[in-house]
């Protein structure tokens, strides 16, 4: 039985961009089997364990993942994003992450440095707290993970 998680419970945004909708049927050699809604369920279970919830939601639309990012300010204590291919063209995406006063984390499926020339630069990537690529599927949850560390401070530096 699933339960629901308690509005007091700290929020973590995760937001999706372009061609994410297509997980699971795209390129899986690269970005792995699993659907968005796989990753989703498996989040919402990880979350829960770890004390936290989540809002998971994805847009192809840059405006969209930039208002969902404002919104991310004001209600949650960390955002995870994976811009997908914004990651390397966005200012707006790099201006509103600089622009929320919560810990974001960067993710990508794939190792983004190991691929294309083009795909080599992040800009989101500048103004996140961390980033997180090359796990595929795995990556959201050791994001979590990290989200989790971030707003706990728990760390050892
Ligand atoms: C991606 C990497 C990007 O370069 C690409 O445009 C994507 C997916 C990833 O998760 O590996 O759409 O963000």
């Amino acid at each position: 039985m699933s339960t629901i998680p308690d509005p007091l419970t700290p929020l973590v945004c995760i937001l999706n961009g372009p061609n994410l909708n297509l997980l699971g049927a795209r390129e899986p050699e690269i970005y792995g089997a699993r659907t968005l809604a796989d990753i989703e369920t498996d989040c919402t279970a990880h979350a829960a364990k770890l004390g936290l919830r989540t809002d998971f939601r994805q847009s192809n639309h840059e405006g969209a993942l930039v208002d969902w990012l404002h919104e991310a300010g004001a209600t949650a204590v960390a955002a995870i994003i994976n811009a997908g291919a914004y990651s390397h063209t966005s200012i707006a995406l790099h201006d509103a992450i600089k622009s929320i006063p919560i810990p974001v984390i960067e993710m990508h499926l794939s190792n983004i440095h190991a691929r294309e020339a083009f795909r080599e630069q992040s800009l989101t990537a500048r103004a996140a707290t961390a980033v997180i690529c090359g796990f595929g599927a795995d990556g959201y949850l050791l994001a979590l993970d990290a989200a989790k560390r971030l707003t706990q401070k728990v760390r050892n530096q």
